[in-house]
């Protein structure tokens, strides 16, 4: 658009030769028409053309077939000058702009082309800090997870911890009940599931300790099978959490964690 501003600006000393001229405040027009008497006698059958003109004073033309639509040429209107934003290799009127067409297109791609990763790259990061201040703070992300010292476990025993609001079960297994769970019938089970797919390590066996009847919070190491009891309605669950009698459905439920060494473990 500025360079189309900026070409009009160059060719509208040409305008005037493209129009019926009259004469205007700064130039006057052809010299063959001028009448210098203090009395002009105007013929009313003749169409006429008036002006003034600054250097001649008024000025009268005819013509036999005039029209009746005049074009003024206001050569006077002052064209703003934009050069300073041109590109030095199409300044020169007489050059042809296509001889640096080549070098201006590498320019105007490599301008393209920037402005376009910096667009996308600056969305990116828009977008990327608008998700993230939606998701959890570092407070509450420490709080997903639990570690959990296993040597503070004895064998045989079950501890209780808070994870996530709710109790979470971590049982250190005797020789005994590995072999007695690992050796259980599936076609037994209400919930069928191994109890190799239920731990990573079979010395300890990691559930949520949330009964899957109603909610209750079962008792460890009670029941007719030897692991959870849920006295509310009376559910009774294995040394591998599975439900084995009562109304409950579904085993207990067994979270995401991982060993990262023989010590420790890490929920969550
Ligand atoms: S809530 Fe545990 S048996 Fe009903």
């Amino acid at each position: 658009m500025l360079s189309v501003v900026a070409r009009a600006g160059t060719v509208s000393p040409y305008l005037r030769a493209a129009c019926l001229a009259v004469a205007g405040p700064l130039s006057a027009v052809s010299p063959a028409a001028v009448v210098k008497k203090d009395t002009v006698l105007l013929d009313a059958n003749k169409p006429l053309l008036c002006g003034h003109c600054a250097r001649t004073g008024p000025t009268v033309s005819s013509r036999l077939n005039a029209v009746a639509g005049v074009r003024f040429a206001h050569t006077d209107i002052r064209v703003p000058d934009f050069s300073v934003y041109r590109r030095p290799e199409v300044m020169d009127p007489k050059k042809s702009a296509q001889d640096s067409g080549d070098a201006r297109k590498v320019f105007s791609y490599l301008m393209t082309g920037s402005t376009a990763v910096l667009g996308v790259y600056a969305a990116k990061t828009v977008v990327t800090q608008f998700i993230s201040s939606m998701s959890a703070s570092a407070d509450v992300l420490a709080l997903s997870k639990i570690e959990i010292k296993l040597s503070v476990i004895p064998e045989g025993k079950n501890m209780t911890f808070k994870w996530r609001g709710k109790p979470l079960f971590v049982r250190h297994r005797t020789e005994k009940e590995i072999a007695t769970e690992a050796s259980v019938n599936l076609s037994e089970l209400r919930d069928p599931q191994h109890d190799k797919d239920r731990v990573t390590n079979p010395k300890w066996v990691i559930v949520i300790g949330v009964c899957t009847h109603l909610g209750c919070v079962p008792i460890a190491n009670a029941g007719e099978y030897g692991g959870y009891y849920c006295p509310c309605h009376g559910s009774h669950y294995d040394a591998s959490g599975r439900i084995r009698k009562g109304p409950a459905p579904l085993n207990l439920e067994v979270p995401y964690y991982e060993f990262p060494d023989d010590e420790t473990v890490i929920v969550g």
